[in-house]
């Protein structure tokens, strides 16, 4: 066997061969409902663009519902939805299809036809599931935009993904306040014209703008349709959806996603990871369907298992911090998937709230979105897990699309703050600079060395900037750059060390330092800006900007106004912990920002190499001026 060869990998552990690897997703595909056999398992011909399971056919839906009920599972709880005032509905999967397929005639009678894209911007309630899975039983690509993001952010969703139709709703609750969402999403559809008609779901009964002709009620579109509809196969690179992430320049990617692949992996590793029974298991994932993990592991692998899940609209304090817990307790939630920012704010609150609670009906835990600290992995297993419920901590991304890494739920080791190992079918490797894997205890850029059959399938509408962005890195060895910084321990097992790249972690949410700068600069008093993420023990990383004022706009603009601008501008998640103002900012002698340094002052440490600034008194001026400003 030649030292190349897939078969042993240099930590001594048998990694699969790419037959076995193959055979394997086969394998999992199978146990899906396909309408026609694929041919090929992958097709890699035009790398880095895969095609998986080629000419196979297959409908998403009917996999997530339709054939449960067929299976004699109708009765079956689907969803248990609570939502935030308390008010609650439980879904059987029988249910779910009645209501998916008075979705899909609703979407048929307005003349969307398969390829059509859809937007969706809806809060954690029922209807944003119909919605998924009718476009999905339709093949309408869909992109949901997160409730918290900002009309201009959506508008700019809307427009690059050529949306046909908005579904949304009237307002949502949040924090126990009525918030209005259709009054935003009319600031965003004013100049889109593509965006034909408005889907408008009443949720909180609050009034709201209304554009004849355009806007219509879900209530009277959707609840007067047939509840039958047969579902047409399409093929298993059909587009599924459209999820939009920050990357490391200013414009959000547009994440493509297709169909027999995703949902292959998406169902694989929720049964595997978790090791989810269906007939037993009460799941919660608490991700907000606006990202990645609540397509994966609320909608597409949960109901492709048919899983009985919780659903909940609301925010984690309302009415008071043990809802979480009151939830667990009510449903005997088994499986509880979540993020490391949520448990960091649970410790802060207290271990007595979850201890008021009855939780013996908790089987796993999960983690995903940012590295688990070990403080918070121990707390999460000690108070949530009664001690002895393991914590999988689940490394992916947007672009994976499904679990990438992570440790088997039954492994004999685990090591809190370590992701471990790729799950089985996947390969990953750390490497150094050149594109080698680094030894046992060294840390380097984190790759994925094999295609996987979730993985992305392009940046919507921009080909080159797929390639660019993920693949040319490491071009000579054909590597997906995932943008992480990660670690072998002695034993081979991965760590994540976070983002190598401009894209910051706040609370579990990506966000790029430009597109914060870009905001910054939109407003008219700012010239230049710079952002960094600094290190936040609740919610990871907090956003710092330094910005230079417009001479003469120093009396006008308030640091709190140029908060708020950001907020309008993308989402109050990308709100600035802080603004220093400075009289200048940091560069190489080519121009570029030392973010580093920044980084140093954002979180009070002694500045470090200064070597290669064109003018190195810069630092000094910016602690003279942060001096004056104190
Ligand atoms: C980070 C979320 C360490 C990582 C599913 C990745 C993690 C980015 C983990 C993707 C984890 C996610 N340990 N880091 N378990 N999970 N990340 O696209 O930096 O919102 O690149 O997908 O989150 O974020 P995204």
């Amino acid at each position: 066997m030649s030292p190349r060869s897939d078969h042993h990998s240099r930590h001594g552990q048998t990694a699969q061969p790419v037959d076995d690897r193959l055979a394997f997703w086969a394998r999992q595909a199978g146990e899906l409902d396909w309408d026609t056999e694929w041919s090929e398992v992958l097709d890699w011909s035009d790398a880095p663009f895969a095609r998986w399971f080629t000419g196979g056919k297959l409908n998403v839906a009917y996999n997530c519902v339709d054939r449960h009920v067929a299976a004699g599972h109708g009765d079956q709880v689907a969803f248990h939805w609570e939502g935030e005032p308390g008010d609650t509905r439980t879904i059987t999967y029988a249910e779910l299809r009645r209501e998916v397929c008075r979705t899909a005639n609703a979407l048929l009678s307005l003349g969307l036809r398969a390829g059509d894209r859809v937007a969706i911007q809806l809060p954690m309630i029922p209807e944003a599931v119909f919605a998924m899975l009718a476009c999905a039983r339709l093949g309408l690509p869909h992109s949901v935009v997160f409730g918290g993001f900002s009309p201009a952010a959506l508008q700019s969703r809307i427009e690059d993904a050529g949306a046909r139709l908005l579904i949304t709703s009237d307002g949502q609750y949040r924090r126990g306040r009525v918030e209005p969402m259709k009054a935003n999403t009319d600031e965003a559809t004013r100049d889109t014209p593509g965006v034909e008609h408005v889907l408008v779901v009443r949720r909180t009964g609050t009034d709201v703008p209304w554009t004849e002709g355009r806007d219509l009620w879900w209530h009277e579109l959707v609840d007067v349709q047939s509840d039958r509809h047969e579902p047409e196969a399409f093929d298993a690179e059909h587009p599924l959806f459209i999820l939009y992430t920050s990357g490391t320049t200013g414009r959000p990617k547009g994440i493509l996603h297709t169909s027999g692949g995703y949902l292959t992996q998406a169902a694989c590793t929720h049964r595997t990871v978790f090791g989810l029974d269906p007939d037993t298991d009460v799941y919660w994932c608490t991700a907000d369907i606006g990202w990645i993990t609540g397509h994966s592991y609320i909608v597409y692998g949960p109901l492709a298992n048919r899983t009985t899940s919780v659903l909940y609209e609301g925010t984690p304090n309302t009415p008071h911090e043990g809802r979480h817990f009151e939830i667990i307790e009510k449903y005997g939630v088994s499986v509880y998937y979540t993020a490391p920012t949520l448990i960091r704010t649970f410790m802060k609150w207290g271990e007595d709230i979850p201890a008021r609670h009855d939780l013996s009906s908790i089987r796993v835990l999960g983690s995903v979105g940012e590295p688990i600290n070990p403080e918070a992995w121990r707390w999460y297993r000690e108070h949530i897990g009664a001690g002895r419920a393991p914590v999988v901590d689940t490394w992916w991304q947007t672009e994976t699309g499904a679990v990438m890494i992570a440790p088997s739920p039954d492994s004999p080791s685990f090591k809190p703050g370590s992701a471990q190992t790729p799950v089985p079918g996947i390969s990953a490797k750390v490497v150094d600079d050149q594109g080698v894997e680094v030894a046992k205890g060294e840390s380097g850029y984190l790759v994925l060395d094999q295609p996987w059959p979730s993985m992305l399938r392009g940046v919507w509408g921009d080909d080159d900037r797929y390639r660019q962005t993920y693949w040319a890195r490491f071009a000579a060895q054909r590597y997906y750059f995932a943008g992480d910084g990660a670690r072998y321990d002695d034993d081979g097992d991965i760590w994540l060390l976070g983002r190598v790249d401009d894209v910051m972690n706040v609370s579990g949410h990506r966000i790029s330092t430009s597109e914060v700068e870009s905001a910054l600069v939109s407003h008219p008093a700012v010239a230049e800006a710079a952002v960094v993420g600094a290190s936040d023990a609740t919610t990871g990383q907090a956003i710092v900007a330094f910005v230079i004022l417009r001479e003469g706009a120093g009396g006008e603009v308030s640091v709190d106004g140029l908060r708020e601008h950001v907020a309008r501008e993308i989402g109050p998640i990308a709100k600035p912990r802080r603004i220093l103002v400075v009289p200048e900012l940091p560069k190489t002698r080519s121009g570029k920002i030392m973010r580093r340094l920044l980084r140093d002052v954002a979180e009070n440490r002694q500045v470090g190499d200064v070597s290669t600034l064109a003018d190195a008194s810069v630092m000094d001026r910016i602690h003279a001026g942060l001096a004056d400003a104190s």
